[in-house]
């Protein structure tokens, strides 16, 4: 009988490249590793493809998954500016959907009939990876190592990784557990788990401290065409590029961290420090210009919209009938979100401070106090007397009841 196989989400690091091994050794099976860029600085991953065949993987799969990440998974991200409890803009929630959409293709095309992640039990990402997997092809079959093997110390699996002539890391582990991408980077564990300790300074990488940004302001031009970034400072760029100027520009004015108690889907309460200087500063920007292009019941249901869409992506359902449906009423709006925003970067701090559209809906002669004021004011008295009527009448009741 031919051996089954699994495709395993790989990152070359210590307990992926254990995996491999123990896949073989204690399941039997035939490994296709499968590493996903999603704009991490990690090592190179040339490299990190030779140490996966090296350790015993058949096959090992380099997939640059940039490009579609932005425009499949961050356009859509930032149509619901998108934050989990109104913070966080979801940086690993938003990037494990688009890993299991090509582990789940890799498994279609080597006919694997197992999925294998090396999250742990207590976090999100596991939930996230398996929900994912399975919404897409029931019928795989989901392997977690680390739910199950018993090396349960770093020292044992560097021990493990040894005898069996795995490369183990010489330097000494990081303090924290750090997962990044193009949207952000999120950093966890260490002294972090103590939530009334500041988090060093060493913990940030992305962003300058607030104090120590330029003494003077900067400002950018954000063009956007349907919800979409498209320009900087007049300068056509792609969403792709964008993210990355602004990752620069807000990190070097000490924008963009966020350090939050949040509760995760498992039930249990983490300290997260995340740095998205990028994000935030389009969220800012994105947000300013519906203020300007939507209407307003369409931007108030949209707040509610946006809250479950944060909600079912951080809860792995991106892939759920449910999420789709908000996917399609988001892109909807989108239809109006056309035109500028600038922005102001200083010491710390992202605020849009000018916006314009072709489809502005704010209308000067209706705003103005001054002479050119067109508002039909003596229409508000009526209004007012039949919008208040209902409340008018029960406060009469309350009063004659003392
Ligand atoms: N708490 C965040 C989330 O659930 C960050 C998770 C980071 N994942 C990791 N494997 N370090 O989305």
């Amino acid at each position: 009988m031919p051996k089954e196989r699994v495709v395993l989400a790989y990152s070359g690091g210590l307990d992926t490249s254990v995996m491999i091994k123990w896949l073989i050794e204690e399941k039997g099976l035939e490994i296709i590793a499968l590493v996903g860029d999603v704009g991490q600085k990690r090592q190179d991953l040339e490299f990190i493809r030779k140490k996966a065949l090296a350790i015993g993987a058949m096959e090992c799969l380099v997939i640059d998954m940039r490009e579609e990440f932005v425009n499949q998974f961050l356009t859509k991200a930032l149509a619901a500016n998108a934050l989990y409890e109104n913070k966080y803009p979801l940086v690993s929630a938003l990037s494990r959907p688009i890993i299991v959409k090509h582990l789940v293709q890799a498994a279609e095309q080597y006919n694997a009939q197992y999925i294998a992640h090396g999250c742990t039990g207590k976090g999100n990402d596991q939930v996230r990876f398996e929900v994912g997997a399975i919404t897409l092809n029931p019928e795989l079959k989901i392997l977690a190592p680390v739910r199950e093997w018993d090396l349960l110390t770093r020292e044992q699996e560097m021990a493990w990784a040894s005898e069996r002539g795995i490369p183990v890391p010489t330097t000494v582990a990081e303090p924290y557990s750090i997962d990044d991408n193009i949207w952000g980077r999120t950093i966890e564990c260490g002294i972090l788990e103590d939530p009334w300790a500041e988090p060093p300074a060493g913990v940030y990488q992305l962003t300058e401290d607030p104090d120590k940004g330029p003494d003077e302001p900067q400002y950018v031009v954000l063009g956007f065409q349907k919800g979409v970034p498209a320009s900087l400072d007049g300068q056509t760029m792609s969403f792709k590029e964008i993210i990355e100027a602004l990752n620069e520009i807000g990190g070097r004015h000490g924008y963009g961290r966020i350090d939050m108690i949040e509760n995760r889907l498992v039930g249990l309460k983490s300290r997260e420090i995340y740095e998205t200087p990028g994000a935030l500063a389009l969220i800012e920007a994105h947000k300013a210009l519906e203020d300007l292009t939507l209407e307003r019941d369409l931007l108030h249901y949209k707040l509610t919209i946006e809250q479950e869409w944060a909600t079912q992506v951080y809860y792995g359902h991106w892939y759920s009938p449910l999420k789709q449906a908000l996917d399609a009423f988001l892109l909807s709006t989108q239809e109006a979100v056309t035109g500028e925003v600038r922005l102001k970067f200083w010491k710390g701090t992202c605020l849009a401070v000018g916006r314009r559209s072709e489809l502005s809906l704010y209308d000067y002669g209706l705003a103005t106090y001054g002479a050119e004021d067109k508002f039909d004011r003596e229409a508000s008295k009526g209004f007012i007397d039949i919008f208040g009527l209902s409340v008018k009448t029960w406060a009469k009741q309350q009063r004659k009841l003392g």
